[in-house]
């Protein structure tokens, strides 16, 4: 879920942003650290993952119905799969959705960004975007398998797509049903932040007109990765916001700025979403869920999947919802360094009409 560079100073290319450049200020690794997020809030670790390291942005995770067989994908990597059959690890590379690339025509279409996958009409639905760096001649994809192994994807090219003057920018996709069980896919990044747009009921082409779910009106429009999801009596919209890659350890984004998850909740999957404050998403609201603490840097990308496992205390198969995203590591061979982002997994207590993230137990 992805990408607006910015580098030190300079902006590549959008036309909604005009300087001040977010960077104004500089902050040192000790600085972040001591930060705190104006929530006060005290997030919990992600689960320990044991194994080699893997490269995971913009995660998407299922479960395989035939095997309970996790399977994670990520951005790059012509969309990577992942797979383990614990969500402690060890996790595997295994293979890509579209190894021999989209068959979408643009420029991007060899490297695969966001992929969110499904399982819907016995099949696994993979949505994706192609795109370049703050470019909005975008478009959103769909592969389609009936095991996600590699190699068995079939890729049926482009769903919805934006061009240059457009109000949004087609990435970063996420398949939702609404209340009267209609296919819509969630998807945005910058310009004029996220969107809604009606899916036909095959799932492969988006119809009708775009509606804007949410805007930060602020000078850079930093909102991106939606993620509808219904939980009790709300649907709940997540998204990253903030700067998401890019990072230099010795020349980080002015604290607060980077990669953060943000939510607004609405009775109705078309919103109008407002936050815990009561403000509207479309008017710059959303309460911070999940950002910078300890070694975890700039988390995002995220997604919500419902894990079913063994509990061995009450000996039953149990549901859990669990929440997944990608962090920066603090540390590490290459502190701050996004081609390290690294898998981030918690789960969510609901108790208070907010997701609150927890400590997932395994
Ligand atoms: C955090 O800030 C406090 C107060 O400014 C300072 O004493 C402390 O050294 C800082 N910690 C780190 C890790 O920078
Ligand atoms: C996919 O893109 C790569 C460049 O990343 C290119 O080398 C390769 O030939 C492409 N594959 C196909 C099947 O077009
Ligand atoms: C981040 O890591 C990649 C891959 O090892 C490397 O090519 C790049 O130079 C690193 N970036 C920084 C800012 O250290
Ligand atoms: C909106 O953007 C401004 C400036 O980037 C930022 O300070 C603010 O936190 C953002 N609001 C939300 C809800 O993320
Ligand atoms: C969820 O959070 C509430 C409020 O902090 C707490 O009372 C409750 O015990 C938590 N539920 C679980 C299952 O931990």
């Amino acid at each position: 879920m992805f990408y607006f560079f910015l580098t030190a100073g300079s902006l590549l290319s959008s036309h909604v942003l005009a300087s001040p450049s977010p960077r104004a200020t500089t902050t040192t690794t000790a600085d972040v650290l001591n930060y705190t997020f104006p929530a006060g809030a005290n997030w919990p670790e992600p689960l320990p993952i044991t194994g080699d390291w893997f490269f995971v942005h913009d995660p998407s995770m299922i479960q395989r119905e035939t095997d309970s067989k996790y399977f994670l994908f990520t951005t790059h990597d012509k969309a990577g799969i992942i797979t383990s059959n614990s969500l402690s690890g060890p996790y595997a590379v295994v293979g890509s959705v579209l190894p021999d690339n989209s068959s979408i025509d643009l420029p991007g279409n060899n490297d695969i960004w966001a992929p969110d996958v499904h399982f819907e009409y016995g099949e696994y639905y993979c949505f994706y975007a192609v795109s370049t760096f703050g470019s909005q001649d975008s478009a959103i994809g769909l592969a389609t398998s009936k095991s996600m192994d590699p190699g068995t994807w079939i890729d049926h090219g482009e769903v919805w797509n934006s061009v240059t003057g457009d109000d949004y920018n087609a990435i970063d996709p996420n398949l939702f049903f609404d209340e009267h069980d209609k296919p819509y896919l969630a998807y945005g990044s910058f310009w004029g932040d996220l969107f809604q747009i009606p899916l036909t009921p095959n799932l492969m082409a988006g119809v009708g007109t775009p509606q804007e779910v949410s805007l930060n009106s602020s000078d850079t429009h930093a909102e991106e990765g939606s993620f509808v999801y219904k939980h009790d009596n709300y649907y709940y919209l997540f998204l990253s916001a903030g700067i998401c890659c890019g990072f230099v350890e010795d020349d980080l984004p002015q604290a607060g700025t980077e990669y953060h998850v943000v939510v607004g909740r609405s009775e109705f999957a078309h919103g109008p979403f407002v936050d815990a404050d009561g403000v509207a998403l479309l008017d710059s609201g959303g309460t911070i869920i999940l950002g910078s603490h300890g070694r975890v840097y700039a988390p995002g990308g995220q997604a919500i999947f419902v894990d079913k496992y063994y509990d061995s205390k009450v000996q039953s198969l149990q549901e859990r919802e669990v929440f997944v995203y990608h962090y920066v590591p603090a540390d590490g061979v290459s502190p701050y360094n996004d081609s390290y982002s690294s898998l981030g997994l918690n789960g969510i207590n609901w108790s208070s009409g907010w997701p609150v993230l927890t400590n997932l137990n395994v």
